[in-house]
């Protein structure tokens, strides 16, 4: 047997020859105990009780022996939302049930239509019932505003919206009223952590509550990181989860606005991420003042298609003076129809 749970069981005990009968006994008697798996050795099948009693009196009639063994629990494959609430929601609307949604620490972040508003209490419990450690389930509302907080409705659970959620091995206590965080993200955080070489100077212009810094800094120990952020709110997070993660003396935070910030220091990087999707080329310029010539900027744009973000970029870059390379280019996810967050790997050139 592996890992999986193992339960000391009643069980029946029949030769094989005879089990399909004896199995379909049970069933019809409503004995078996379906939660384990009957099993077979040295020529018998051993099945599951649900209790003895029912069964002792009848062993004559079933063939079988009793016995006490050891069963395997079968692992329960959990039912999908859709599936879930099949008999409790209309059929029309079962098809607009969103097929994916975010689990966030101890929260669950979903986005549902206007049309399943009425629904929306039912589709909370039924979350929570799916995922027995959830607090909480909250509906997507907007994200608005400079520091990008999505307005959000909590439709079943309690206890707040602040949670600690683990990614790659780093661990990030976040309140999604009053901070940004997109979990959807870690796959882009991971890719670029990965090509930090050691003691690279990156800097993270709009760190929010730290998950790339954090990342860069557990993976490439060596490297020195400067997170600036502007909510004072994610700022407070990012101070707390660099010292959840251990990280304080590698990464150097700063409140404030990136822009005034960087026209301040004049300091230069390796290697500049910018992830502010919507305004991001407004601040093409800082970003390419603060990056080292031959070096690597990570900018994340909303555009219609990867050509048009790259096409865009290089225009801005052109008008600010200087030649961009572009290197990787890939749709992070869509976030309105034809719209999508791309992430462009450049390299400043001069
Ligand atoms: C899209 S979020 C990205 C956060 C983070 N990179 C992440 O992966 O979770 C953008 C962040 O930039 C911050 N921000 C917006 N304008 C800023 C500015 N001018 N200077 C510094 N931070 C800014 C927002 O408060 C927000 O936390």
């Amino acid at each position: 047997m592996n890992n999986s749970r193992v339960v000391l069981q009643n069980a029946v005990k029949i030769p094989r020859d005879r089990a399909e009968e004896l199995r379909r006994k049970l069933i019809a008697l409503g004995v078996l105990d379906e939660s384990l798996k009957p099993f077979e050795k040295n020529g018998y099948v051993f099945f599951p009780l649900k209790r003895l009693e029912d069964v002792r009196d009848i062993m004559n009639e079933l063939g079988g022996e009793l016995a006490q063994t050891l069963f395997e629990a079968k692992v329960r494959k959990s039912r999908s939302l859709k599936e879930s609430l099949a008999e409790r929601l209309p059929s029309n609307l079962l098809d607009k049930l969103p097929s994916s949604y975010d689990i966030i620490g101890d929260l669950i972040l979903i986005d549902l239509g206007e049309e399943l508003e009425d629904y929306a209490h039912e589709i909370g419990e039924t979350l929570m019932r799916i995922h027995p450690r959830v607090k909480a389930v909250l509906v997507k509302g907007e994200t608005t505003g400079d520091y990008r907080i999505r307005r959000v409705e909590v439709i079943a659970g309690s206890g707040g919206t602040e949670t600690i959620h683990k990614e790659h091995g780093c661990v990030y206590k976040l309140d999604l009223r009053k901070a940004f965080f997109n979990p959807r993200l870690s796959g882009e955080r991971l890719r670029v952590a990965r090509q930090v070489s050691p003691g690279e100077r990156v800097l993270d212009m709009f760190a929010g509550i730290g998950p790339f810094s954090i990342l860069i800094a557990r993976l490439q120990p060596s490297a020195k990181v400067v997170a600036i952020e502007i909510n004072p709110d994610a700022y407070d997070y990012l101070l707390e989860n660099l010292r959840l993660n251990k990280v304080e003396d590698r990464v150097k935070p700063i409140l404030g606005d990136a822009r005034s910030i960087l026209e301040s220091t004049h300091e230069e990087y390796d290697r500049v991420i910018m992830d502010l999707p919507y305004r991001s080329l407004e601040f093409l310029n800082v970003g390419l003042m603060a990056c080292g010539r031959g070096r690597i900027i990570h900018l994340y744009t909303v555009s219609s298609s990867l050509e048009e973000a790259s096409r865009l970029a290089m225009e801005k870059a052109a008008e600010l003076g200087h030649v961009i390379e572009m290197g990787f280019g890939r749709e992070v996810m869509e976030v309105a129809p034809k719209k999508s967050i791309f992430a462009l790997d450049l390299r400043k050139l001069s």
